[in-house]
């Protein structure tokens, strides 16, 4: 695993985006995994300047998401889905072609699971997973305890996910889904480069479990710790735990 420690976010943001537009240098039609959240943000933000100021072709490349909450209606504005047309798709001036996600309101959300996982199998794979961490060392919706070799599945959020998402649902815990379909880890392993973004003092203690405690299901995050070709970029505050 490497470590690559930067400034603040924004530096953080243009170091993942140059990585993306090297990728795309010689796999035009990359599959971008993407999550959502605060992290990513500055990713996405270089990576839209980067384009307008023509300094990349995003125009094949597809994107896939990583989780999802399970009870929103479609088109709910905090649904993953929704946040990614809004923050990336829009931006990168991606049509929902190129788009690749589960569908959490089927009737049966497991079936939905598994098409998700047969879908990413038929599209070549991941080539790109950009990953944040929850303050728990969650990875996707992959909540501590969750199996390392876990597939694309429903999950139950903890009490603290909920509370630390609360901030896109007026400030209230309660409004946050319990329910959200998650990559699993195993899934997330498969991608060929993973990349987790860190940043701020609330994750210092979850990122120094992840790349320095020992492999364990209660950090989920410290799977990563397994993948050939995984890159941790942390900011100075979120990388402050790190010995
Ligand atoms: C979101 C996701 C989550 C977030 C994590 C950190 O798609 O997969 O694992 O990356 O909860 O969220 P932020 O970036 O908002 O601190």
């Amino acid at each position: 695993m490497e470590v690559v420690i930067v400034p603040d976010a924004e530096a953080g943001g243009r170091l993942v985006a140059e990585a993306v537009v090297r990728l795309l240098g010689h796999r035009p039609d990359a599959l971008l995994g993407v999550a959502t959240g605060s992290t990513p943000l500055p990713v996405y933000q270089a990576l839209a300047a980067t384009a307008a100021a023509g300094g990349a072709d995003l125009s094949r490349v597809r994107v896939a998401q990583l989780d999802e909450y399970v009870g929103l209606p479609a088109g709910h504005p905090e649904s993953y889905r929704s946040v990614l047309e809004r923050e990336v798709l829009a931006p990168l001036g991606l049509g929902p072609e190129a788009f690749l996600g589960p569908d959490s309101t089927a009737p049966d959300v497991a079936a939905a699971c598994r098409e998700y996982e047969r879908a990413l199998a038929a599209a070549g794979g991941v080539d790109l997973q950009l990953l944040g961490i929850g303050s728990d060392g969650h990875i996707g919706f992959n909540e501590p305890g969750s199996s390392l070799a876990s597939r694309t599945r429903i999950k139950t959020l903890t009490e603290r996910t909920r509370g630390d998402n609360a901030r896109y649902f007026g400030g209230d815990p309660g409004r946050v889904p319990r329910h959200v379909i998650t990559q699993g880890i195993g899934t997330i392993l498969e991608a060929r480069h993973v990349v987790l973004l860190a940043t701020g003092p609330n994750k210092a203690d979850a990122l120094a479990a992840a790349v320095e405690g020992p492999l364990a299901a209660r950090c989920p995050a410290s799977a990563l710790q397994l993948h050939p070709h995984a890159t941790v970029v942390a900011d100075e505050a979120a990388a402050s735990k790190l010995t």
